[in-house]
């Protein structure tokens, strides 16, 4: 089949329109569909690959056989267009509109500040939506299971579940006000957020879009068509009888069957596989049947796995519980694997045929005795899944083609136990690392293994059975002596090579013992309970608790006096969250498309140290839609942007310096055809010798980034003599992804004379992308002009690299004459622009036995990359942190940023702090191991107390910082608590609870002082609307409410007379990027000045018409002829940091705040759960307290990403792994504290930022790190069951994996651990 030939016309429909398509293109998924050619932006993309919900659409289905609808939610980047006839699919934009009615999921959302950058808030208003059109008052659980698949960076997800919880049942009360009395009654206590049902819309069912009528008598039709379509290069089939499939197959055995699109889809666009020929059996009734008989069930191979979970959840109450032990060892597997959005596709065939490693069905299945029914031309056959049919990554025994029709389940009997288990990098929505499935029987009344069958996934190239140690149990009693032999067995069984792929290796090899050390104790607590065994069991392991509490956030009321309109500190709704609730909200990417437009795509290095020996561009000029190609001596001006006297080149000419290095570039027609294009530029390399990637390496090799900075006081040499004892210690950390929502975007438009561009981009310095464009183009920078109208989400990550993307996007632009039009796809985004610092931390510390720290010296090497970017401004803010809290008098910093042949690492929130601090504070918890004391015993002493002066000489007040401190010890009944987690310890064998409290002392403002400025423009016009615009860019973090505040009580109006479209370079000039947790002190007073200037100017009509209205004003003003107009400036502090004098005054002031966690641990998977949080933070007189303790909570969250999740891997060549949701893992919903309880401190004030406030946009992230020494807490009291004490090394992030290694468990120890050096790691130790 080929194209150009006649195909079918699709027909479904789309929020209750009808969609007709006479040209349906297999490749194209929904996605882009409803992007690029219906315009129906509200669905994101934010990663392609069914990993982040952010393109979730509902789909709906009539079955005939049923005569029912079915709704569910499903990533509309997996849904193949084609796959939608007959289908009716709901986008946000068919949900609720400002224009019409917004729904209550929306309004909710947003209303309980569910919303900051938005740019996941469709796809979450679209997951609940889907579960509320199934039932309409879901219970927690559901909620939790339906948000899993939907991630968002920005609000830490507790407000997301607090709006979505308003649909519960369940009680709505916040019950944290302890002794059960519920917050709204307790009406003297400082605001708190709660949600009123009462405040909502009401869901009301009825006005739901409705079933169209058309696709019933479609399904219902009685003899349906085969339908083909065919587009560029693929074609597809979607035939209607098994034997017409049967043929099909036949006659094309390399055909995949697609069915979920959940393995073909993301191979096609991350592998680049192309299929001729797509066959599509989702209309072949018999895959779908499903068959009781007496001895199981058949159940269709087409189901999806939603669809297998709810019947398996609808057979297991109607049968004795002994015959369902599979049916439920099934539903736990599935209630983990993927998200919801893929259980509701993937199907059940097509779990099997994927033949995963880490499949989390297949090992179930195989334990289970299961057995698939397979047709094709050759007739029918059944076949065991069993070792024999799982051949090797993605191989079955099957023949190609081979159908499976169904799945036998079958029921267990008297005696046989089934166990599934599975540990993931993330509890929800992940592959897991390692998965099994189980299976035991006993003869009647015994404990002697008459059937054992055992399989594991994740420890090999696909599903394996563990044969050898199920012949080391069968026949033998079930007791410790037989496990303890197959424990041994299993490990010279499951062997896997030190450089196995996937790495992790002792870990894995580490879970196979530990998940059958718990199968152990669950089949000898069935044992018991059938009276076959009378032992004292060893202790039960329940599951790790999962119940989001409602949750506590406490702030200050406004005072008494302050005006009912006077929006300033008040819980304002950030301005746009319902527009983004309702998919209104336009994002780079969502501008429509210009006349002529192009699509770029970048051309990357493949090596890490090279030098460019050929370019061959000539295939891709080739290809259609294809219209040229980019490289640097495209480029009329600067070729490179010098950063403190490093040149970075925008695209490399001769030389690379790391994997990923953008080399030229593609312009063509259609995203896809510059894809194409991209991919067929040929480049020749020569490899240079010794690329340098670990900070070890550049140590060795003196690789840095000059200047390297140093500071102390006091002498640490002559300190160490004096002290009680002394320790040395180091902790490595990773580097974070910045994993903004919305990837790099941005559309160049040439304006056709006088070399003028608009610019849209998303970027947090407008002002720094226009003068990096203007020096690329050689043009004047008032030709540029840059526009910001929101970002989805930045984090520090939308700065440096941006501007060089920019550049190269309007080299393209002016090459070409025609607008372009560039997105980066996530991995490409996370290949190319850099992450967070990873660091090395050395350090010698010295103290007394009382735990004063006397004198520490520390040495941080940061590993920068291949270039320069912030490096060395990130090392100094490094040393600027190193004392955190604590007044140590002798303190010695020394930091180095290393010059690897990675990408270049830059920014991101907290800009070095993060990592500064966390070597100082696993310093001191060294010392409080050391002296066998808690780490807070030893945190407050050395706290700064009374007027206190940094190492840097600056002098400031600790007094709010220990406020903050004893606040959060009252807060969080901390020593009760710590009591209790001492007991739970000493009751748990394999399960530890673990506390930490941990305070911040974060410094505001830019120490380059230059940046300390901004300004505004106001206009007032003639109807009396004010359009404000500043310099600060709207990410996420709430500044344009914040502005908008500001000017109404400024001008005395309400904010609703206030609008800010964008934040542009022709409007305010020469900004500073919206950073360093200082946009609104620096915009806010520029605004204000602003609206000061203006009210002043109507001072002579108000007092003529001291009555009048705010617009009888205005009007009077024009004619008067007074302007109304006014620029705003504000000149910030003068800070400066001299390095050679190691003193200054880098910070305005500080933010302080503190910080107490606990969680639970399982010891033997390294599985956690953060119980409880408690932070209390001082950040002045808020302006407006919603959206900054959206700030905190978010920032707390990412910073739980940083020290206990993510982490970036990369290959021994220097390429990134993680290059997706897939691999790289952010929190997701279950990753919550189970209890969230933010207090911002009473009665504070900060004279130097405006109405008091103080900057909160990074100082908490740091306090993610409670997590890590909360879990380091439990790892010890683990340790110390294992008669290990002491300080011990676990490096930051504290995975799972990291966790369980560091418990030393007796399954860990028996690991054999290779030798370093003796192998090559799958993955680098940067
Ligand atoms: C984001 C994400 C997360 C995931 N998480 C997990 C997880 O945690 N655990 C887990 O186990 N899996 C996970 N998966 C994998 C997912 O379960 C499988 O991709 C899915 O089950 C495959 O089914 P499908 O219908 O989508 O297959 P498709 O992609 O449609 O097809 C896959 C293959 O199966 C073949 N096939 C399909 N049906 C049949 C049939 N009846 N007979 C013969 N061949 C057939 C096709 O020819 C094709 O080669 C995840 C996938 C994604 C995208
Ligand atoms: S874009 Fe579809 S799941 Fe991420
Ligand atoms: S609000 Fe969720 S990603 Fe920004």
């Amino acid at each position: 089949m080929s194209s150009g030939q006649e195909g079918d016309t699709l027909c479904f429909f789309i929020n209750g329109k009808k969609v007709t398509e006479d040209h349906a293109d297999p490749e194209t998924t929904l996605l882009s569909f409803l992007r690029e050619k219906l315009r129906l932006t509200g669905t994101k993309y934010g990663c392609g690959g069914g990993g982040c919900g952010a393109c979730t659409v509902m789909v709906s289905r009539y079955q005939p056989a049923t005569k029912t609808i079915i709704h569910y939610s499903a990533n509309a980047c997996l849904l193949p267009l084609c796959q939608l006839h007959g289908a009716a699919v709901t986008t946000v934009e068919g949900v609720g509109s400002t224009k019409t009615r917004i729904h209550p999921v929306q309004e909710r959302i947003a209303k309980a500040h569910g919303s900051q950058c938005g740019f996941c808030t469709p796809g979450m208003v679209m997951s609940m939506y889907a579960l509320l059109r199934n039932k309409p008052q879901p219970t927690m659980e559901d909620i939790t299971q339906a948000l899993a698949g939907n991630l968002c960076r920005c609000t830490g997800y507790r407000p997301i579940v607090d709006g979505c919880r308003t649909f519960c049942q369940e009680a709505n009360c916040c019950q944290a006000n302890g002794g059960g009395d519920c917050c709204l009654n307790v009406k003297d206590e400082p605001d708190e957020q709660d949600h009123d049902k009462e405040e909502f819309l009401p869901l009301d069912p009825t006005q739901e879009l409705i079933f169209p009528p058309e696709l019933i008598l479609m399904a219902e039709s009685s003899n349906p068509k085969t339908l083909t379509f065919y587009g560029e290069r693929m074609s597809w089939v979607s035939p209607t009888s098994l034997d017409e499939l049967v043929q099909l197959k036949t006659s094309n055995p390399k055909a995949p069957l697609v069915m979920g699109n959940t393995n073909v889809g993301p191979d096609i666009k991350f592998k680049g596989v192309l299929h001729p020929l797509i066959i599509s059996p989702t209309r072949v009734v018999e895959l779908f049947d499903v068959t009781q008989t007496p001895r199981g069930v058949w159940v269709g191979a087409g189901c999806n796995l939603s669809e297998v979970q709810s019947l398996l959840e609808k057979l297991v109450p109607q049968f004795p519980e002994e015959k369902t032990e599979l049916f439920r060892a099934l539903i736990r597997q599935l209630r983990n694997l993927g998200s919801q959005q893929i259980r509701n596709v993937a199907s059940l065939g097509g779990n099997i045929m994927s033949a995963y490693p880490n499949s989390d069905l297949n090992p179930v299945l195989a334990a289970g005795n299961c057995k698939v029914s397979v047709v094709s031309n050759g007739g029918r056959r059944e076949v065991p899944l069993n070792q024999d049919f799982f051949v090797s990554f993605g191989k079955t025994v099957l023949k190609p083609e081979e159908i499976i029709v169904s799945v036998f389940i079958p029921f267990t009997r008297e005696g046989e136990f089934v166990g599934a288990f599975r540990q993931a990098p993330r509890k929800e929505s992940a592959f897991a690392t390692v998965t099994t499935g189980m299976r035991v029987f006993f003869s009647e009344g015994s404990r002697v293994v008459q059937e054992v069958s055992i399989y594991y996934g994740g420890m090999g190239p696909t599903t394996v059975s563990a044969a050898k140690t199920c012949a080391a149990i069968i026949s033998r009693p079930w007791d410790d002596e037989t496990l303890g032999r197959a424990y041994d067995v299993l490990l010279d069984e499951l062997v896997l090579p030190p450089s196995a792929p996937g790495g992790k290796v002792e870990f894995r090899r580490s879970l196979t013992l530990g998940l059958l050390f718990k199968f152990n104790l669950e089949v000898l607590q069935k044992l018991r309970e059938m009276n076959v065994i009378k032992d004292e069991l060893p202790e039960r392991i329940r599951p790790l608790p999962r119940d989001i509490q409602p949750s506590l956030q406490e702030f200050q009321h406004v005072s008494k006096d302050q005006s009912a309109q006077d929006p300033v500190g008040r819980p304002i709704m950030h301005r746009s969250a319902i527009s983004q609730a309702t998919g209104e909200a336009v994002y780079c990417d969502d501008i429509p498309r210009t006349d002529g437009e192009l699509f770029m795509a970048l051309v990357t290095s493949s090596r890490a140290h090279a030098k460019i020996t050929s370019l061959d561009v000539s295939e891709a000029l080739r290809l259609p839609g294809v219209v040229d190609v980019i490289t640097a001596k495209d480029i009329p001006g600067k070729k490179v942007r010098t950063i403190f006297g490093y040149d970075e080149e925008l695209l490399a000419e001769s030389q690379v310096s790391c994997v990923g290095q953008m080399i030229c570039a593609v312009v063509a027609d259609t995203r896809a055809h510059a894809k194409r294009g991209a991919a067929a530029v040929k480049i020749c390399y020569e490899d240079l010798p010794d690329p340098v990637f670990t900070a070890e390496e550049a140590v060795e090799k003196s690789s840095f980034f000059e200047p390297r900075r140093v500071i102390w006081r006091g002498n640490v040499t002559e300190a160490f003599k004096t002290v009680d004892q002394l320790h040395e210690g180091q902790i490595r950390m990773g580097g974070q992804e910045h994993f903004y929502m919305e990837t790099q975007s941005m559309l160049v438009v040439p304006v056709g004379e006088e070399t003028e561009f608009n610019v849209y981009v998303s970027t947090q310095w407008p002002t720094l992308t226009q003068d990096a464009i203007a020096e690329t183009l050689d043009i004047p920078s008032n030709r540029v002009t840059c526009h910001v109208k929101r970002i989805g989400g930045a984090f520090g990550g939308k700065v440096t690299k941006t501007s060089i993307l920019a550049c190269i996007t309007s080299v393209a632009a002016l090459k070409t004459s025609r607008a372009v039009r560039f997105v980066l796809e996530r991995g490409d985004d996370m290949l190319i622009t850099g992450a967070r610092h990873p660091v090395l931390g050395r350090y010698k510390v010295g103290f007394m036995k009382d735990g004063r720290i006397v004198a520490a010296d520390i040495q941080y090497y940061t590993n920068a990359g291949n270039s320069i970017d912030e490096s060395t401004l990130v090392a100094e803010k490094i040393l600027l942190h190193m004392d955190n809290a604590y007044n140590i008098p002798n303190l010695h910093g020394r930091a180095a940023a290393c010059r690897t042949n990675l990408p270049s690492n830059t920014a991101f929130r907290g800009f070095g702090v993060p990592q500064s601090i966390m070597i100082v504070e696993n310093m001191i918890n060294d010392v409080a191991a050391l002296l066998g004391r808690h780490a807070d015993q030893i945190r407050e002493i050395n706290m700064y107390k009374g007027p206190s002066v940094t190492h840097y000489k600056m002098e400031f007040s600790p007094e709010n910082m220990l406020r903050c401190w004893d606040e959060c010890k009252v807060k969080s009944d901390y020593s009760a608590r710590r009591k209790a987690v001492d007991q739970f310890n000493q009751q748990n064998r394999w399960k530890k609870r673990g506390m930490s409290i941990i305070p911040i002392k974060y410094g505001i403002a830019f120490a380059e002082s230059f940046l300390n400025q901004a300004g505004a423009l106001v206009h007032v016009y003639k109807d009396g609307s004010v359009l404000v615009t500043h310099g600060g860019t709207e990410m996420g973090q709430g500044i344009h409410t914040k502005m908008q505040q500001v000017a109404s009580r400024e001008l005395h109006i309400p904010p609703s007379k206030i609008y800010i479209s964008e934040t542009s370079t022709n409007t305010v000039p020469n900004t500073c990027p919206s950073a360093a947790s200082f946009g609104t002190d620096a915009n806010g007073m520029a605004v204000k000045d602003a609206c000061t200037t203006l009210y002043q100017r109507l001072e002579p009509v108000r007092q003529k018409n001291p009555k009048g209205s705010w617009e009888s004003w205005i009007t009077a003003a024009y004619f008067e002829k007074i302007s109304l107009s006014a620029t705003g400036f504000y000149r910030g502090p003068d800070l400066y940091m001299d390095w050679d004098k190691m003193e200054g005054q880098p910070y305005a002031y500080f933010t302080y705040a503190t910080c107490c966690c606990e969680v639970e641990l399982d010891c033997l998977t390294g599985d956690y759960r953060t119980v409880r949080t408690d932070l209390v933070v001082d950040i002045g007189r808020s302006v407006n307290p919603s959206v900054d303790i959206g700030q905190i909570e978010g920032a707390f969250m990412q910073g739980l990403g940083l020290y206990t999740m993510e982490e970036l891997k990369f290959s021994p060549s220097g390429l990134l792994y993680t290059r997706g949701p897939s691999q790289y893992k952010i929190p997701a919903v279950c990753d919550v504290p189970l209890r969230f309880n933010v207090y911002l401190l009473p009665d504070s004030h900060n004279p130097h930022a405006i109405y008091s406030s103080k900057g909160i946009g990074e100082p908490i992230l740091f306090l993610g790190s409670s997590v890590f020494f909360a879990i380091k807490d439990a790892v010890a009291a683990a340790r110390s069951d294992s008669g290990l004490v002491g300080p011990f090394p676990l490096d930051s992030p504290a995975t799972p994996e990291r966790a369980c290694l560091a418990c030393a468990s007796p399954f860990t120890q028996k690991i054999p651990v290779s030798k370093p050096g003796s192998f090559k790691p799958w993955a680098l130790n940067i």
